[in-house]
């Protein structure tokens, strides 16, 4: 197969080698796209519509299938991260102890910034320590609004 993008700079060129690499690197594990996807997220931050490409060359799968599986997958980014993360469980043992007001305490407090994502999870899998939120990657149970402001009090310095 010919690829389907030619890139325009070094790091464009260093980021195409390192999709291609861990697409072949995990073709013939079961269910590839899986692995390769969350490798690529792992690495990169996020996924570009070329990264899309080179997956979909190596894998030989459509572009169409494999940006269905991006697309459908909260996990799979298609921009850069901002700087802080806040990912609020809204499952329903969380929701049961709370996890409504911290939600919105957090949307209130952080969702205007620029640098800080507030979004929503269903089940972190820390049901009994609800309720539960990943900030910065780091899983954090028995949130209150004050306890989640205090984790991200140095952000709004
Ligand atoms: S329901 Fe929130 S961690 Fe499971």
């Amino acid at each position: 197969m010919t690829h389907a993008t030619s890139p325009s700079s070094g790091l464009d060129l260093r980021r195409s080698e390192t999709v291609r690499r861990l697409a072949e690197q995990h073709a013939t594990d079961r269910g590839a796209l899986m692995v390769v996807l969350h490798a690529a997220v792992a690495e990169l931050g996020h996924l570009e519509r070329t990264d899309v490409e080179t997956i979909a060359d190596v894998l030989n799968l459509s572009v169409a299938d494999v940006h269905g599986v991006v697309s459908f997958y909260k996990d799979f980014r298609t921009d850069p991260a901002p700087a802080h993360t806040v990912h609020l469980c809204r499952g329903e043992a969380c929701q049961a102890v709370g996890a409504e007001s911290v939600f919105a305490q957090a949307r209130a407090q952080l969702a205007h910034r620029d640098d800080v994502e507030v979004d929503e999870v269903f089940c972190l899998g820390n049901c009994a320590l609800g309720p539960s939120a990943m900030v910065d990657g780091r899983l954090h149970g028995r949130l209150s609004g004050e306890r989640l402001l205090g984790l991200t009090e140095e952000w709004v310095r």
